[in-house]
């Protein structure tokens, strides 16, 4: 009846948009969500009637990709294996969201995307669909046509009078938004090779950073970014400042193989400026404010909720009921946190808190009354005791 495509603007979901025409003989819907990439909409907007659309539904939904999506991974300190702060895997979730939000609107009875059969994407999208509209068919053009490779592509553009790039395509494959810009494949794919310092968006290198290091002051209300440098800002504001005082430090760039969902290992490059400073400052305000067993058990959970993400269970129960978890361990991370930017390095200098849980007469070497040095003998006795028993047991003592 009606298709609404996630669509971008670029060739691969332009010739998608053609074949589905094509393949299915129904009206197609372009829709694009604004989640911070740089892109002239006007262009997207003709680029996809001129391409056969019915409509090109065009959606700004940068405040909501921070504060709904980002925000909460930070809150968690979400990482996946170690290095990924997971930019992608966070907005695929909100674009099929409002994706099937676009499919009521006009009546649709098919959602359809751009990712390949060989990623993570895909999942993302469809594990959305199937959480909020399980009634909707799922169209996954690169699993179902024929094309071969990019030549049978392109060739089809030009059957179809698809604008085929003049420029040389870009080496390798780009995925921007507010939170981060990602590069994969192509040229990358060979985990040896050094990328191309002119490859990178957001970031200079840390060779041609400022030479002088920058201070920085970001205030956080129950785990949640609300100011920098005293301003308070709106979500995608503060982002958005914060990537440019990072990028022009270096800040934020990441190199590593990755373990996607379908079985593959990957090379993935990132870079998250804005993103790496939230992060560091977030986790320096816990250890200043949150109990020590609360972080710990918390912190258990960190691989587990960033493969929730990354694996694309953003809309399911175990991710209600672990963020329900995280939302209350910080109830307390309020608190403003002192940065130093420089040549690469984010590096924490200071932090305060009307929460804070440090107390200086406890921490120090001094005389003080809360802590009696003599309790502390007893407690190294006891926690050692199964040690000493064993040990002489072993040498024959006992
Ligand atoms: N490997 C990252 C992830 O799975 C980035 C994926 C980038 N996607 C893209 N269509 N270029 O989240
Ligand atoms: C894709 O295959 O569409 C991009 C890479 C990924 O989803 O992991």
């Amino acid at each position: 009846k009606k298709i609404v495509l996630a669509y971008s603007g670029g060739l691969d979901t332009s010739i998608i948009l053609k074949w589905l025409k094509e393949t299915y003989g129904c009206p197609v819907v372009a829709y694009c969500a604004n989640i911070g990439q740089e892109e002239d909409w006007e262009a997207v907007k003709e680029k996809g009637l001129s391409t056969g659309a019915e409509e090109v539904i065009i959606r700004d939904l940068r405040e909501e990709f921070v504060k709904d999506f980002v925000f909460p991974a930070i809150k968690a300190n979400a990482i996946y294996e170690g290095g990924y702060l997971l930019g992608t895997s966070l907005a695929r979730p909100l674009i099929a969201k409002e994706q099937v939000k676009i499919a009521r609107e006009v009546g649709a009875d098919a959602v359809a995307h751009g990712a390949t059969g060989k990623g993570n994407d895909q999942v993302r999208f469809e594990l959305t669909y199937m959480a909020l509209a399980p009634d909707l068919k799922i169209i996954a053009p690169w699993r179902e046509w024929e094309f071969k490779g990019r030549e049978d592509l392109i060739a089809f553009a030009e059957k179809h009078g698809i604008p085929v790039p003049v420029t040389k395509e870009k080496p390798y494959s780009i995925d921007a938004n507010l939170f981060h810009t990602s590069y994969e494949g192509g040229i990358l794919e060979d985990p040896w090779q050094e990328p191309p310092d002119d490859m990178f968006q957001m970031t200079v290198s840390p060779e041609k950073a400022k030479d002088e290091p920058e201070y920085l002051e970001i205030y956080f209300e129950k785990g949640e970014p609300k100011a920098i440098n005293g301003e308070e800002l709106s979500p995608a504001t503060l982002l958005e400042r914060l990537n440019r005082i990072a990028g022009v430090h270096g800040i934020g760039r990441v190199d590593m193989v990755e373990n996607r969902f379908v079985g593959i290992k990957s090379r993935g490059v990132y870079e998250t400026p804005g993103g790496t400073v939230l992060h560091v400052a977030h986790r320096a305000l816990e250890h200043l404010t949150m109990d020590r067993e609360v972080m710990h058990l918390r912190d258990s959970l960190i691989p587990r909720f960033a493969e929730m993400i990354y694996y694309g269970f953003w809309y399911a129960p175990e991710m209600e009921a672990l963020m329900a978890f995280i939302n209350e361990t910080q109830q307390n991370v309020t608190g403003t946190v002192r940065l130093k930017l420089y040549k690469g390095n984010v590096m924490v200098v200071g932090r305060k808190s009307p929460k804070s849980l440090y107390l200086q007469e406890l921490a120090t070497f001094e005389a003080d009354t809360l802590y009696n040095q003599k309790d502390a003998e007893g407690f190294i006795k006891l926690q050692g005791l199964r040690l000493k028993v064993k040990a002489m047991l072993e040498k024959k003592l006992i």
